[in-house]
């Protein structure tokens, strides 16, 4: 399976020719990577001239709704973003279910929706520090995922990605130990093995996200077996982005 570089550009940068200048910098430092997929996931404003020039790069959101059409004001639906070339859409990230209170069940529908779509959802999970400390990491994250899959047909399975990203890690330049990391990796894959069998939860892309630099994210993959990287704050960097995209191919 090909890894995933995922950029969640989230709330940057501040105006389109900035993106656009990102955009163009990073694709050109992008010399042919075999085994390797990046997702570039912009602010959904910046789509559509991201759109034409995505050659080498495929495109995500941030976000999506989970109804077809309709009276939703503020809202973006999937097929919007299909018409505009994304491929993938980050689900359940802890800065959406922390601002916009967004739920499991939300997020369940939103799942749901990415799929029937044609959208490949990347469904994040982590615990709190909090959580962490009263040692309940193993019960959110299945709580999480649970959820989040709730009566999600076998045959879209496959096409999931799982981001694990302690929300302790996530902009805090604490990023998380790989042998913390990989046990949380091992708990999503056993998860995955409960709710769709051994041959679907070894397809299943798990990722890791939470202060990845240039300097920490080849051992994710290299010794906590990680199928990927979403990388935040290091991703506005272009320099570094590119970085992190050689150091692990
Ligand atoms: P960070 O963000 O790399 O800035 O910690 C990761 C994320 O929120 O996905």
């Amino acid at each position: 399976m090909k890894l995933l570089l995922v950029a969640n550009w989230k709330m940057n940068p501040q105006n389109e020719k900035e993106a656009i200048n990102l955009f163009e910098t990073v694709k050109k430092g992008i010399k042919k990577k075999k085994g390797i997929e990046v997702v570039i996931c912009p602010p959904f404003v910046y789509l559509p001239s991201l759109h034409s020039r995505s050659k080498m790069v495929s495109l995500g959101a941030q976000n999506v709704f989970y109804k077809e059409k309709g009276a939703f004001t503020g809202e973006i639906s999937a097929a919007m973003l299909k018409s505009l070339g994304v491929a993938y859409v980050i689900l359940g990230h802890s800065e959406v279910r922390i601002n916009l209170k967004e739920t499991d069940e939300i997020i369940n529908k939103k799942v749901k929706e990415c799929l029937e779509s044609g959208l490949r959802p990347i469904i994040c999970v982590g615990e709190t520090e909090e959580e962490k400390q009263k040692g309940q990491k193993a019960e959110v994250i299945e709580r999480q995922l649970a959820k989040a899959l709730e009566r999600v047909p076998r045959k879209y399975a496959k096409k999931i990605t799982i981001a694990y990203e302690p929300v302790w890690a996530i902009g805090t330049g604490q990023n998380c130990q790989i042998d913390e990391a990989m046990g949380s990796f091992l708990l999503v894959r056993k998860i995955m093995v409960k709710l769709y069998g051994k041959e679907i939860a070894n397809a299943t892309r798990i990722i890791y996200g939470g202060s990845v630099t240039a300097g920490n994210a080849a051992s994710y993959i290299n010794e906590g077996l990680a199928n990927g990287i979403l990388v935040g704050s290091a991703s506005l960097d272009s320099k570094e982005f590119l970085q992190i995209i050689n150091s692990i191919t």
